[in-house]
């Protein structure tokens, strides 16, 4: 089969299209024909050997956490689902015709292969960061990287726990964060001022680790109300960084329920040819990503 791996650390030209033995199930794990694989900005800080503390990485490596694709093997232990089923979820070097899944749901009807495999991990962090900064029905979050994969998933369940959302994001994704039912400013000088006018804010959360958490926690008056998944100088002011993933079955299940009652819909900005991983990375690397971006297998 042909996969995307690296045989060093460094930028996109690292990346590969390779002859490979395909992977099976093994226990608790199913195998999918992939036909799309998500792009996370975590798939290249693993290229560049960033984040080898949370992701161990051996060379060669396959890339990829997130894909959608039809169940081909069924690996002891696993019941729940048949050969033949559409499924999206996370597993291991899903840049690739056929990737084991560690956690997986059957795809809402009505998603496509392409549209499926831009959820797990942005609906995976975006519930955990809600849970983590315990904000609550009534009150008002302000959310910095507000138009990404994260911010997309954060805003609009928010929207549906009843919790009033800020949204920060560049000029060309203000009418974009007003869809998903956000107040929305920009970043850039005076922001915070801009922020304080629009009114009191309950908690808040960087999801684009572009040092602002000092304002942040000015905003909220409490650094405990404050969480970064992007800022590594969050103990600095007080702050949580959450980087240890919650439960992928029961983010996966919640992403089924809301996409299935209408209330959850990530874009995808762009969509990749498997032997064009490297493209897709520089794309995501430039930071301006609205929704998610998406490998087609
Ligand atoms: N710790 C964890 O568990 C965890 C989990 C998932 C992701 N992450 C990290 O969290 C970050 C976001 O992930 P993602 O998947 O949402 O990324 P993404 O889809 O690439 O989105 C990045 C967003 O950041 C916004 N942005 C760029 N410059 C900004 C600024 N100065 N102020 C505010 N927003 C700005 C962009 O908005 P505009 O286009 O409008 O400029 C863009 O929409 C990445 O660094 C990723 O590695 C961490």
């Amino acid at each position: 089969m042909k996969k995307i791996s690296f045989a060093e650390f460094g930028g996109p030209e690292v990346l590969r299209l390779v002859d490979a033995e395909e992977p099976h199930a093994g226990p608790g794990q199913v195998r999918i024909a992939v036909h799309a694989a998500g792009v996370n900005p975590v798939d290249w800080r693993i290229r560049e050997g960033q984040v080898l503390g949370a992701h161990p990485v051996e060379l060669p490596a396959g890339v990829g956490l997130d894909a959608a694709g039809v169940v081909d093997e069924i690996g002891e232990g696993v019941d729940g689902v048949q050969l033949g089923d559409a499924v999206f979820g996370e597993g291991l070097d899903t840049y690739s015709e056929f990737s084991v899944l560690t956690a997986w749901a059957r795809m809402p009807e009505g998603l496509t292969f392409e549209e499926a495999a831009g959820y797990p991990s942005v609906v995976e962090t975006g519930l955990r960061v809600l849970r983590e900064v315990g904000v609550e029905r009534g009150q008002t979050l302000l959310v910095s990287g507000a138009s990404g994969g994260v911010g997309s998933a954060v805003l609009q369940i928010a929207r549906d726990r009843g919790i009033s959302v800020i949204g920060i994001a560049g000029a060309a994704n203000q009418d974009y964060l007003r869809g998903l039912g956000a107040i929305a400013t920009t970043y850039g000088e005076g922001w915070a001022e801009r922020v304080r006018g629009l009114g009191q804010v309950d908690a808040a959360l960087d999801l684009a680790g572009s040092g602002v958490l000092r304002e942040l926690v000015a905003l909220t008056g409490d650094p405990r109300k404050v969480v970064t998944i992007a800022d590594l100088g969050a103990s600095d002011f007080g702050v949580r960084f959450s980087g240890v993933a919650g439960s992928v079955p029961d983010a996966l299940a919640e992403a089924a329920d809301l996409i299935s009652r209408g209330k959850l819909h990530i874009p995808v900005e762009k969509s990749y040819a498997l032997p064009d991983a490297a493209a897709a990375h520089i794309d995501s690397q430039a930071g301006h990503t609205r929704g998610r971006r998406v490998i087609l297998v």
